[in-house]
């Protein structure tokens, strides 16, 4: 991550908002804008910042973080770009079925864990899918201020390439798109090649993408520091499992499609995040004992961290056994 977490009170703070656009954008990616219930402008926010998003789904809550796409400097509307999960615990799908213009929500203050550095001379963007959101607010940013940046993005297929006509219309010189259906991939040495001293390269998308950039980048010299990547985890669906929440004096049982932070918050317990997705280190709990097995999907405790079980990350790792205490 680039920038440290930033402190919030537990649950982050939330913003009323109003749905003014429900944009379909391809099969799978529909575009989300909202505007504040109260008129007010929004909180500023820069490029790489997410917000979470809270649905009522029939009385159960869910929240889901997602980049903020739109133009940092037009602080009337915030917009998100929504990726439907079929395979997903339903947020995504919620997100697509559910909701319509003219409805309200809430969502969260931005926060930001992915920002430019912009003592940077040049930012190399990588794009892998739906990842494209958060550049989307960087180049507009960048644009503002006649930041040197140029923009990598790989789709599936021309059909699902969101926002690559715009992008291209707009920067013609400055977007290179890959096709996966075509095999077209990004010469990722190549580019690395290339560049003058002084750039940062930003990937979002799939885990793999992740790792791949970040590999290549350190076997060519680049400094980690140099390198910055955002990948939120989405909480996997398992088996039920009972805890013991021992400050509030609870017993909860965290259901199959839902994570053990929703089932904390479910039974009022408040419980801080910020990024949910198991990067930003907020929901961090100690484990008071357990007999069982962690299933920790996060990367943010170390693998030592994992192997002791004193730690766990409630907003997308579980656990399967007799028996969990958590200092919560
Ligand atoms: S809320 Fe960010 S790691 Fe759990």
């Amino acid at each position: 991550m680039s920038a440290a977490p930033q402190k919030a009170k537990p649950g982050a703070e939330k913003i009323a908002v109003n749905v003014t656009a429900v944009v379909p954008l391809n099969d799978l990616v529909t575009r989300f804008e909202f505007q504040r219930s109260d008129g007010d402008l929004f909180p500023p926010f820069s490029g790489g910042a997410h917000t979470v998003v809270t649905m009522d789904d029939n009385g159960r809550h869910r929240l889901n973080p997602y980049s903020l796409m739109s133009d940092p400097a037009d602080l009337t509307t915030y917009a998100i770009s929504v990726r439907r999960d079929d395979e997903g615990r339903g947020g995504s799908l919620f997100m697509h079925r559910n909701v319509s213009v003219g409805d309200r929500m809430t969502i969260t203050y931005p926060v930001n864990l992915f920002s430019l550095d912009l003592r940077a001379r040049k930012h190399v963007f990588l794009a892998g899918g739906i990842g494209i959101t958060p550049f989307m607010a960087m180049i507009a940013q960048l644009e503002h201020s006649n930041g040197n940046w140029e923009l990598h993005y790989a789709c599936r297929t021309p059909a699902l390439g969101t926002y690559v006509d715009e992008l291209r219309y707009k920067y013609p010189n400055k977007v290179h798109i890959y096709y996966d259906d075509q095999n077209q991939a990004i010469r990722l040495e190549d580019l690395l090649d290339g560049q003058p001293l002084g750039t940062n390269i930003y990937v979002c998308g799939p885990k793999g993408m992740i790792d791949w950039v970040h590999a290549t980048a350190s076997a060519a010299g680049w400094p980690d520091a140099n390198v910055h990547s955002e990948e939120f985890l989405a909480p996997q669906p398992g088996e039920p499992f009972e805890v013991r929440l021992c400050k509030s004096d609870k017993t909860i049982t965290v259901g199959e499609h839902e994570s053990l932070l929703e089932a904390i918050e479910r039974a009022g317990v408040e419980a801080p995040f910020l990024c949910r997705g198991g990067s930003c280190g907020q929901c961090e709990t100690n484990v008071v004992s357990h007999d069982g097995t962690f299933v920790h999907r996060d990367h943010w405790l170390t693998e030592d961290q994992h192997a002791s079980g004193e730690k766990i990350m409630p907003c997308v790792s579980r656990f399967a056994g007799k028996s969990l205490e958590l200092d919560r």
